[in-house]
């Protein structure tokens, strides 16, 4: 089974008389996206315990749960008020905000049901749960998502904004690197430098993001574009040529970092499938 048609056949639902609650939870979700967060995740698994793959879809659907979320609430008109998302119309233009926020609000929940369900052993579904409740909590995306809004219309450093996308992209993408690592039983000190990576990887993904908003159009991108105009981004910083130069560095060390290792072939697929100027 794709992780595609294990999404369609697990999606969200509760037995209720509310006429379209359960319509409102899967609308995003179905809406597709890259699946890069569970395809890390799901893709260290294959490569390193590849009998544990299937048992790890609940986890990787869990992150996806709680970043769709995170992509519900950011569009809202009190965070950056987007109408189109994934090709779709937003959860909130499509029904209301209370239904948008409310929705939000159940799949960031619905992450941790999830993966405490996971047919996994429980020390394993613990780290997992722990990871992802840190780096998609205020440890990780909140305070970026935080520091993001507040600083719309402020100056931020080169530094300052990188402990922002790294915070606000870079842990989701480091903590789903590393519950791969954890689901297939790598070692305390072997998940903490693939974290590291996935960090740096989170890092040039909202960097490539910031380059897509500079330079793709609506279409294309299936969410609005030129809409960073007040916010810190690696484009308004450094312009676009710097930002894609800025993207390729810390892509070009990840290669490298991770030239002894068997997920490089994984990594690298998924550099040039997503972080290459093709699709930027
Ligand atoms: C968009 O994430 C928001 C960021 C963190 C940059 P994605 O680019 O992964 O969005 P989908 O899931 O593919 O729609
Ligand atoms: C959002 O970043 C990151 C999240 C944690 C949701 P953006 O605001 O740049 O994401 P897009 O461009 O709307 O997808
Ligand atoms: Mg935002
Ligand atoms: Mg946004
Ligand atoms: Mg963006």
């Amino acid at each position: 089974m794709s992780f595609d048609e294990y999404l369609e056949l697990n999606l969200p639902k509760i037995d209720s008389f509310h006429p379209h609650f359960n319509d409102a939870l899967a609308w995003v979700l179905r809406a597709g996206g890259k699946h890069f967060r569970a395809k890390l995740l799901l893709g260290i698994v294959e490569t390193l315990r590849p009998e544990l793959t299937k048992d790890a879809f609940s986890v990787a659907f869990g992150v996806e749960c709680l970043h769709t979320y995170s992509l519900i609430h950011d569009d809202l008109p009190a965070m950056d008020n987007a109408s189109l998302r994934r090709g779709v119309a937003t959860l909130h233009v499509k029904y209301d905000e209370v239904t948008a926020i409310l929705a939000g609000d159940a799949l960031n929940t619905h992450a941790f049901y999830l993966i405490s369900h996971a047919n996994l052993d429980p020390k394993t579904l613990l780290k997992c749960i722990q990871t992802l409740s840190s780096d998609g909590g205020i440890y990780g995306m909140i305070i970026g998502q935080a520091i993001d809004c507040y600083f719309e219309h402020k100056h931020l450093s080169l530094e300052e904004l990188e402990f922002l996308h790294a915070h606000k992209t870079g842990a989701l993408i480091a903590a789903s690197m590393k519950m791969g690592a954890i689901i297939s039983g790598l070692d305390d000190e072997s998940c903490e430098q693939i974290y590291k990576i996935g960090l740096k990887l989170g890092l040039a993904f909202q960097i490539h993001d910031d380059i897509i908003d500079a330079t793709q159009d609506e279409k294309s991108a299936g969410k609005p574009t030129n809409n960073d105009g007040i916010k810190n981004s690696f484009t308004n910083l450094l312009g676009v040529k710097g930002a894609i130069k800025a993207r390729d560095k810390l892509e070009n060390e990840i290669l490298d970092e991770l030239a002894n290792s068997p997920i490089l072939p994984l990594v690298n697929d998924l550099i040039n499938k997503y972080l290459k100027e093709q699709n930027a």
